[in-house]
Order: C-alpha cells, then structure tokens, then sequence
C-alpha cells in the first residue's frame, strides 16, 4: 500500500532541437493549443518550453538555449524524444520519498514552486535509460500550468481533433531488461502486471517482441514495457533501441470517443500513419463479429480492430514523428476492452507477411 496516490498522466516532456517549430506541429497538425511558455522573456536563461494542452492530455516541448546542457546532450544522444512521463499526486513527498527510500534514483527532491496563483509540489525521480518520472502536485494551483510559466499569448487557433486522454504510455527496453523493469515498477511503485504478451503471441519472422503492461493500484496508469525478441527479421523494438542508443518511450496512445472521425481530420492535417494492408481486413469479421462502425470507412482509413471477452477496441499508430525510427503515437478507442491489441500484432504482422509471399520475398 502506498501512501499517496496517483491521479493520472500529469504531462509528458519532450527535449526537441527546435520547440517552437514542434509546437507548431502539435497545433496544426495533432490540434494542441499552445498555452503556456516560458522562456527568456520569463527569466529562463537556459531552457524555452511551450505548453500544448487538449482536454485531458499536456505536452511540454522544451530546447535548449546553451550548448553542453543536459538537454542538448540528451537531443545529441537520443535525438527529439520524452524526457518525462510525470504523474499527479495528492502528495509529491510521499511519492519522492517512498519511491527512494524503495531503491529509485532522485533526480529533484521535493521543491515548493509559488506565484501568485498559487504553489504545487514537485518531485523527480529516474525511471529507465535517460527517462524520468516527476510528481506534480497541483491541488493548490489556479495557473494555466506550473509556477513560472505564463499564459501562451499569441491568439493562435488551434482545431481539436478529439484526443482526450493519455491511454498508456511504452517503454522500451534492451533485450533481457524488460523483467528487470517491471520488477522495478513493483518494487518501487508497488504496481502490478496488469496483460502480458510473449514472443509465441506476437511474434512471426518478421518482428518478435515481449510486452508487460505494468499499471498503478487504481489503473489510471498503464506502462507496457517492451523487449525484443528473436526472428529471422530484426525487431522494431531492437531497432528503436539503436536509433535511441538507450532504453526511453517508443509511444503515447490518446484516446478519443470517435476514432473514424479523429483520424479523418488527423489524415486532412498531414499526420501519416501506418499502412494497413488490404489481406488485414480480410477475415476481419471472423475475427471481431459485429462492430458499431462501418468497415469500408475502417478499411478506409486504415484503422485496426481487435476483441477481447469484454467487447473490442480500434486502433492505428502514426509513423514516427521524427526522422529517427523511435517515438511514435497511437490512437485509440476503447468499447469495453482493455487489451492491448493482442490479436492486431499477429493478424497484422501476418498480413505484412502475405504481402510478402505474394511478391515471392518470403
Ligand atoms: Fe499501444
């Protein structure tokens, strides 16, 4: 038993080589307002953050303004990618100090910050690789985000495109670390392995890989943590494992309450996605019965859907969204399952395979 709780995703901090042009992505393209800063306008002499909020779900995007900063070595070591998955709490202390005391690393004890909308606790600790995780503390705060930012003022419009909140957030480990990870969330968070999926369940030639989903006391945290595995094909987690040089995020799924209509306006943005191939849909009813939406407009878009004993959930990932093959995001509708696609991961890595055999290059 812990003696705080966690309320949920709080933000998740990137380091990114240029954050104004980021923000403008997250804006045009995914529907973020931006609505806070800070920067050297506030007083920040060696960091510039933008804030980018909707509904449920916040972004920071932050750069540095100094060269051998820990934020530039990051960018240098890991390219654009999340620094910070940080969860609110009813008390920061609590969590720092039970989850030290419990083995993880401090990264920032326990720090009051105060202005004159009020004043949150916050907290960090090291989570895996270069990735941390901070306790916010927000209860007695009125600001738009954290004391020291201020309000975003450029009147920029920004067109929702109906993400909600942050499902799940991944990490990826090197091979062999995934055990070793989730034991540390055990130990120090005293969460438990919530779904769990091994190499015979997603694996073909093509791309094998472990998962364990890791999730808090009430499940509003979920963290699947990924390894790879062996096949004939090198997998795309030992690939983001080489393009990252270190454990770290491999995605954010957001969830939304109409997918069809949430990826219609993400593809008129630009936002590119996965390809689906066509043999995916083929057996696709047998495999998921009746479903609410209209399959041409699923196959359209090239949504995936997969069942489980407590209804069904749709999905689709982005391509990554920098030029290194590591952070990517998906999203997801839930209608009464709380799987992690199990069945998608074969069905369509089976598909990528027909394909493939129909070429003669299997
Ligand atoms: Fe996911």
């Amino acid at each position: 038993m812990n003696t705080y709780n966690i309320n949920g995703f709080d933000y998740c901090e990137l380091y990114v080589s240029n954050a104004k042009q980021a923000a403008h992505f997250y804006r045009t393209a995914l529907g973020f307002f931006p609505i806070a800063y800070c920067g050297l306008e506030t007083g920040s002499r060696d960091r510039v953050s933008y804030v980018l909020k909707q509904n449920q779900i916040r972004f920071v995007l932050t750069s540095p303004l100094k060269n051998n900063s820990e934020i530039s070595e990051h960018i240098s070591n890991h390219g654009d990618g999340v620094k910070d998955v940080s969860f609110t709490v009813n008390d920061a202390e609590a969590a720092w100090k039970e989850s030290t005391e419990r083995g993880a690393k401090s990264i920032r004890k326990p720090q009051l910050l105060s202005d004159d909308r009020g004043e949150t606790i916050i907290a960090t600790i090291k989570a895996f690789g270069d990735t941390n995780h901070t306790f916010v503390q927000r209860d007695n705060y009125k600001g738009v985000f954290l004391p020291g930012y201020v309000v975003f003022e450029n009147n920029l419009i920004a067109d929702p495109t109906g993400l909600i909140h942050i499902d799940h957030v991944v990490g990826n480990q090197p091979n062999g670390e995934m055990q070793t990870v989730c034991n540390f969330y055990e130990k120090v968070f005293g969460w438990h392995r919530f779904w769990s999926a091994d190499d015979k369940d997603i694996s073909t030639d093509y791309s094998a890989l472990r998962s364990i989903v890791m999730a808090n006391e009430n499940e509003k945290i979920k963290m699947p943590i990924n390894e790879p595995a062996k096949g004939l094909r090198k997998s795309q987690i030992q690939e983001f494992i080489d393009y990252y040089n270190s454990p770290g995020i491999q995605h954010i799924a957001m969830s939304t309450k109409d997918i069809i209509e949430t990826v219609t306006k993400l593809r008129d943005k630009g936002v590119q996605f996965l390809n689906t191939p066509n043999s995916y849909y083929e057996n696709l009813s047998e495999r998921v019965g009746d479903i609410d939406e209209n399959l041409d407009v699923i196959k359209d878009l090239g949504i995936l859907i997969d069942r489980d004993e407590n209804g069904y959930m749709l999905q689709i990932f982005t391509q990554p969204l920098q030029d290194r093959p590591t952070l990517f995001y998906e999203i997801i509708q839930r209608k009464g399952s709380n799987s992690f696609g199990k069945g998608n991961f074969k069905a369509l890595f089976e598909s990528i395979e027909n394909e493939q055999k129909k070429r003669g290059n299997l």
